[in-house]
Formats: C-alpha cells, sequence, structure tokens
C-alpha cells in the first residue's frame, strides 16, 4: 500500500485535478487495491470548497469524474504519506517551511519525475486549464512508470490478484 498526497496552494485546481487524475490512471492498471490517493493545500484560502468549476470541467471533458473538497495540509498528513508531491517551486517551499525543512525524503515536485521537469502551469493564474490538466496528466503518468519500476514490491498483491 502507498499512501500519495498531491498538493497545490488552494486544493481547488491542480491538485485535485491530480488526485481524479491518478486514481483514474491507477484504476486501468487494476492497481487501485495499492494506493490510498489524496490532495491538499498549503493554504487555507478555500477550506471546504469544491474542484473550481473550469478545473471540473476540463477533467469532464477527459473522460474523468469525481469530487472532492478544499483540505489544508498539516504535518500529521505529511507524516502519513509515502510520497508528497507539490505542484510548483512555491509549493515545495510552503510544505518544507511546514515541516521545518524534514520528511524532504518523501517530497517531490511531480513533474520531477518527467523528461522536461519543471512546474505545474498554475491555471489560477494562466486560466489555461488544458495546460494544467497536460501537466498534471504527464507528471502522474511518468511517477506511475517510476513506482512500478522502482517500488515493485508494492504492487505485488494487485499484480496476484
Ligand atoms: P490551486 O489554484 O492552487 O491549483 O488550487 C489556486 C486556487 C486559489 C488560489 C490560488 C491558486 N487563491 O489564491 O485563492
Amino acid at each position: 500500500m502507498l499512501n500519495v498526497t498531491f498538493v497545490c496552494l488552494g486544493n481547488i485546481c491542480r491538485s485535485p485535478m491530480a488526485e481524479l487524475i491518478f486514481t483514474d490512471m491507477v484504476k486501468k492498471r487494476g492497481l487501485s487495491n495499492s494506493f490510498r490517493i489524496s490532495s491538499h493545500g498549503t493554504s487555507y484560502y478555500e477550506e471546504g470548497n469544491p474542484i473550481y468549476p473550469p478545473a471540473k470541467r476540463t477533467l469532464e471533458e477527459h473522460g474523468i469524474e469525481g469530487a472532492h473538497i478544499s483540505r489544508q495540509l498539516t504535518l500529521k498528513d505529511i507524516k502519513n504519506n509515502d510520497y508528497i508531491l507539490v505542484m510548483d517551486s512555491s509549493n515545495l517551499f510552503d510544505v518544507l517551511r511546514l515541516t521545518g525543512g524534514a520528511y524532504g525524503e518523501k517530497i517531490f515536485k511531480l513533474r520531477s519525475f518527467t523528461p522536461s521537469q519543471g512546474d505545474v502551469a498554475d491555471p489560477w493564474y494562466t486560466r489555461d486549464f488544458e495546460k494544467a490538466f497536460n501537466d498534471v496528466e504527464e507528471g502522474c503518468r511518468y511517477f506511475l512508470e517510476f513506482l512500478l519500476k522502482e517500488k515493485s514490491e508494492a504492487f505485488e498483491y494487485d499484480k496476484r490478484h
């Protein structure tokens, strides 16, 4: 079992998109039983709010359904997860400030797993939700490939059933 949480600033655009995209991806691979997947925001700005409508619409255009309510990330969430995947350098800074620099070994930028690296474009400012979707989808795809290659022991149960 791997516990994975995706993190952005507001937890209404990028990280809930990542949560639902990654959930869909592992389901299609028959690996749902190997994961507990969530998302959080570094801020309390949107606490209790649903996925931002343009982000939800973009997910639906790609055939991905699901809901999420914004929650602020706590130290407990960091302790309880194996991977904390942030969307950009600003999120990384905020998460490391929360931990006082600890747990760095399980905190990654999502796109650090992709050949092109970099940040997930923030649609709150760019208004380009399609670009954010593509950045997140690519990051999730490469992250899953990394896990299948490097952490194959986590999937033994799913592979046998
Ligand atoms: P997210 O987008 O971090 O991808 O959920 C944002 C949502 C809200 C704000 C900023 C970014 N905000 O400033 O309220």
